[in-house]
């Protein structure tokens, strides 16, 4: 893909205003779609203050920063992406609305279109199955914060064609990422069947009384050197999405060691989701 492209994103949460910050620094115009008008107003403050952060680090100049800002078009309307070459999908990590959100864009989008999602574990053969275009539909499974990570995952669908896989990487190298194939079928692709066991692991020694969980943490960083610990980690992601995608990992591996820990469930319920409510497994003020 080419950068003169008009791409859509659709759901501007965490993942969804990273991917809208790279694809305008990359040249992209953008249209950025989500059903909160508030979750568009913190988008558009996060895409301004991470392009005036690369600005102040040299990557572009300030007036460069602007019209990277300026490239973005942003909706509640998503109607307005009828026009886009490509859209990332990157709404909540559940079956029901992943696949009512590809299927609405499917009706939508030019048949020549491709369709992307940003699911972090659900089977793209799956997703691609509510569309009447599955050879067109892959994954690109960005990481947090998508900026600022180097890799991204491809996560293909058994009917996804090479051409649209090729698509993939393309999109991704444009936005200066490193783009790695999971070919393969697999509930959780390849890093979240990594980063959910570190988690899992760490609330069940927690609730077994191993150690505080800043001590866990401590370990994790300062003994194996892991840039982040498992505690850490959760709350940054979003302890909703950590507790959706080891509940997707579960149900699709029926594997019982993949079972949401009662810790996370009740953080989850409590409404404390991490950094973004201000509280998960820590506090921040
Ligand atoms: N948070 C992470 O670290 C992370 C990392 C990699 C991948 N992901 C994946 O990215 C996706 C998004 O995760 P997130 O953390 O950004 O979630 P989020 O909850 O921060 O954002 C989701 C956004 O989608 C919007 N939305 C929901 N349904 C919609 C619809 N039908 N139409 C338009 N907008 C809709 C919501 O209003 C919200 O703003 C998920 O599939 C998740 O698994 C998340």
């Amino acid at each position: 893909m080419e950068p003169a492209t008009k791409i859509g994103v659709l759901g501007a949460g965490t993942m969804g205003a990273g991917i809208v910050q790279l694809a305008v620094q990359s040249g992209y115009e953008v249209v950025a779609c989500d059903a909160s008008v508030e979750a568009l107003e913190r988008a558009q403050v996060y895409v301004h203050e991470g392009l005036s952060r690369f600005a102040a680090r040299g990557a572009f100049s300030e007036d460069e920063a602007a019209a990277h800002y300026d490239r973005a078009h942003w909706t509640t309307n998503t109607e307005e992406l009828h026009d886009a070459e490509a859209v990332i999908e990157a709404i909540v990590e559940k079956v029901g609305p992943k696949k009512e959100a590809l299927a609405a864009l499917d009706a939508l989008l030019p048949p020549e279109a491709l369709i992307f999602t940003n699911t972090s574990s659900i089977s793209i053969t799956d997703l691609a199955g509510a569309t009447n275009r599955p050879e067109r539909v892959c994954g690109t499974h960005f990481f947090t914060p998508p900026p600022v990570r180097e890799a991204v995952e491809i996560p293909r669908g058994k009917l996804t064609s090479d051409e649209t896989v090729e698509a993939a990487r393309s999109l991704v190298r444009s936005f200066g990422k490193l783009p790695v194939v999971v070919s393969g079928d697999v509930p959780g692709f390849v890093a979240n069947r990594f980063l959910v066991p570190m988690l899992l692991e760490a609330c069940r020694l927690l609730e077994a009384g191993a150690a505080p969980k800043k001590d866990i943490d401590l370990l994790v960083k300062k003994g194996l050197g892991f840039p982040i610990g498992p505690f850490e980690l959760g709350d940054f992601i979003g302890l909703d999405v950590a507790l959706d995608v080891t509940s997707q990992i579960h149900e699709a591996t029926g594997n019982p060691y993949y079972a949401p820990p009662k810790l996370l469930q009740d953080l989850v319920r409590s409404g404390k989701l991490g950094q973004k409510t201000g509280q998960g497994f820590y506090e921040y003020s």
